[in-house]
Order: structure tokens, then C-alpha cells, then sequence
């Protein structure tokens, strides 16, 4: 279930059909490992950021994209989860207000970590305040792959990826299963 005021959308716009896309940076950039800054003004700068952040996400097949993955640690995010036409969101300084007490495990991936995914457990719902692209504060009560989508890239905001998620053991084969495929594409 999801509520939230209808200008909060961000509406698919021209502007962002014509974004250039950035490049996504992968596990190993320490910026994915620090702690994002909040925004202090929504401006012209963050709007650009956002339509950008969009056009990569999109051009990547992506459902979610936070700042720091294309190298800005600032606390913005975008997510637009399938099936598309889905419902597009900005979250800039999001943070996840209450968490339902029940899990669920789900397969994650993420486009810094390209070529592999796993299990994740996280609470099944999520109840997230953000402001818009005007500012404007919003509240999301999101369920699903929304609400997992959401957990994600407000971790990244973190310095956290889902593979802190798993098991050490798991994340030692998804790490073999990574490296070995990173080789593979070099060679
Ligand atoms: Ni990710």
C-alpha cells in the first residue's frame, strides 16, 4: 500500500528522456563506503542530479540509484519499480521512519555489485520520509519490491550494500562469484 501526495511524482518529462546518463562506480570506490551528506537546498544542481541519476538508472535496466553510485555523496536517491510504467520516485535526505516487525527474503541485486545477486531479509514494509524535487517533504508507506528498493538505496546513503545483509559465508561466494567474473570481462 502506498500514500503519498500526488506532486510528489516525479513525472516523466522530456528533460529526462535527454539526461545524459553517468557512470556507476563499483564495489571498491570508497564513496560507497561513506556516509552521504544531506542536502542543504533542493536546487537547479540537485534537479539536474536527479533527471541524470534517472536516465542511468533507466539506461541500466536499474530499479533503484542511489547519489553515491555515480560517485556524489549527497543523500538522493531515485527508484521506479517494475512492472513499468511503474511510479517514479525522488527521495532526497530519505530516511526510513518505522519498519514492520515482519521479514521477508528476496533476491537483491545492485548495479555497483554487476553480475551477481542473493538472498536478502529485510522488514516487509517500510514507512519513508523524503522531500521532493521542490523541497517538499513527503511520506511513502510502501510494501513489496518498493519497500525493499527503498531499504537498499537508503543504505547506500549509509556506506552500506546488501551484501552486509548476508551471511558471511554467502557473501564470501558472491564476492568468488564477482572477482571471478570481473576477470572474465577483463579478459
Ligand atoms: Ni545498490
Amino acid at each position: 500500500m502506498i500514500w503519498r501526495p500526488p506532486d510528489a511524482v516525479w513525472h516523466a518529462s522530456a528533460a529526462r528522456q535527454e539526461a545524459t546518463g553517468l557512470a556507476v562506480v563499483q564495489l571498491g570506490a570508497p564513496v560507497l563506503r561513506r556516509r552521504a551528506e544531506e542536502v542543504e537546498q533542493v536546487d537547479e544542481g540537485v534537479r539536474t542530479l536527479v533527471e541524470r541519476m534517472f536516465a542511468t538508472m533507466y539506461a541500466a535496466d536499474g530499479q533503484g540509484l542511489a547519489a553515491p553510485q555515480v560517485d556524489v555523496s549527497r543523500r538522493i536517491a531515485v527508484v521506479d519499480v517494475p512492472p513499468r510504467p511503474g511510479t517514479p520516485y525522488a527521495l532526497i535526505n530519505p530516511s526510513v521512519i518505522a519498519a514492520s516487525d515482519s521479514v521477508v527474503r528476496a533476491v537483491e541485486g545492485c548495479l555497483s555489485i554487476p553480475g551477481v545477486n542473493e538472498t536478502v531479509e529485510r522488514p516487509a514494509e517500510v514507512v519513508v520520509e523524503a522531500l521532493d524535487i521542490r523541497g517538499e517533504p513527503f511520506r511513502l508507506e510502501a510494501a513489496g519490491d518498493l519497500a525493499r528498493c527503498l531499504q537498499h538505496e537508503i543504505d547506500h546513503l549509509d556506506g552500506i550494500l546488501y551484501i552486509d545483509r548476508i551471511s558471511p559465508l554467502a557473501r564470501r561466494m558472491l564476492l568468488t562469484r564477482f572477482r571471478k567474473q570481473q576477470r572474465a570481462l577483463v579478459e
